[in-house]
């Protein structure tokens, strides 16, 4: 990945040593090759060409909500950092791009702020970014022990609207220092729901979720789920290059993106957020079609973000661009008609 070794020693310095393995993270995620060999799998699905769209690109509507809350484009700035000085000014940048264009962010996994309340500020974003629909993020495992006091405190402390809990089975296993007991995480996503008076969203890692395991999780009460499938980050790779050789067996582990939303879409019926190696509008749009309320995405936007929040702004603009021009192509006015374009394999 192309990058700007100044910035990011700058922003590494400043980490220091508390968050060690975070900032291992994005220094890995910016210098190595983390993608997967194999693709999101959207490309297997196409529109029919619309040779007469019958639409000017000003009166497309790329307008919609979600969970309550309107927003210019079903965008997703999808989790990635904060928990250890220096990342909140790349949580600042994402945050105010988001701002700017209308569009949903989550951030990283809480789970340092936790024992390090000096941290918070890394995840508070609100002073740049107050209207925009917020996400808190803590580890699936790290559920069980929280009290509902510390529950509570991840979305109070950053005003966040809702809480996403992340399933990374494949990576915390080849850390020598991961969680390796993933029972009753199901139990625990149940007893979040009925504590947390805000929405719980469940998302994978870049490993998908399949029809069946969206089955279990939907009845636990969480408002929606991001498959965050396989095609893009893989947290193997990145683990891997930390010095887990145990995942070298699994750098292709995971359900591709697109199939992973088509199993998840067919098995249960709350919201869906496509994630995973989503790259281009194109992508955006066909998510959308095959019944995703919003496409995220992650590592495309870290070097932007360490750039500046314009940077960010100008990736995702560009985006914004493809994805007009594939509604456009296939005639879709708004997200509604996108969502009903037909896709065919
Ligand atoms: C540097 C980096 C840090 C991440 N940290 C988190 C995290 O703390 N919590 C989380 O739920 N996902 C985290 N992710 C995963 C992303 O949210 C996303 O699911 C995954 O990267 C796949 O999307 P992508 O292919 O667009 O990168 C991280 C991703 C990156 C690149």
């Amino acid at each position: 990945m192309n990058h700007n070794p100044a910035r990011l020693n700058t922003v590494l310095q400043k980490m220091g040593s508390v968050g060690q393995r975070k900032r291992e993270h994005l220094k890995i995620c910016i210098e190595k090759n983390v993608s997967f060999k194999k693709t999101n799998g959207f490309e297997h699905y196409e529109f029919e060409h619309r040779a007469l769209p019958e639409l000017g690109i000003d009166d497309i509507d790329t307008s919609t909500t979600f969970l309550g809350k309107a927003l210019r484009l079903p965008f997703l700035i999808e989790a990635m950092t904060g928990g250890c000085p220096g990342t909140g000014r790349i949580n600042r940048n994402l945050a105010r791009a988001a701002e700017t264009l209308g569009i949903a962010m989550g951030v990283g996994s809480q789970r340092a702020m936790l024992n390090h309340p000096e941290l918070i500020q890394t995840y508070q974003v609100r002073r740049v970014a107050p209207s925009i629909l917020l996400f808190g993020n803590i580890g699936a495992t790290q559920l069980t022990g929280l009290s509902p006091d510390a529950v509570h405190a991840l979305i109070r402390q950053i005003e966040a609207d809702g809480l996403v809990v992340h399933l990374n089975a494949a990576q915390e296993l080849c850390q020598p220092e991961g969680d390796k007991d993933w029972r009753n995480i199901v139990i625990q996503i149940k007893r979040l729901c009925k504590i947390l008076d805000a929405p719980v969203i469940v998302k994978e890692t870049g490993c998908g979720i399949a029809g069946k395991i969206a089955r279990l999780l939907a009845p636990a009460g969480i408002k929606a789920l991001d498959v965050a499938g396989a095609g893009g980050t893989a947290f193997t790779r990145v683990e891997y290059y930390r010095g887990a050789p145990l995942a070298k067996a699994f750098f292709e582990w995971g359900i591709p993106t697109a199939e992973s939303l088509k199993q998840c879409k067919d098995a249960v019926d709350i919201p869906l957020i496509a994630s995973g190696g989503i790259r281009t509008g194109l992508d955006c749009a066909k998510a959308i079609a095959m019944g995703a309320s919003l496409a995220g995405f992650a590592l495309p936007l870290l070097q932007p973000a360490l750039t500046s929040h314009q940077a960010v702004i100008d990736k995702i603009k560009f985006i914004e661009e493809e994805f007009r021009m594939a509604m456009l192509l296939v005639g879709a006015a708004n997200i509604q008609q996108l969502a009903a374009t037909p896709i065919v394999i």
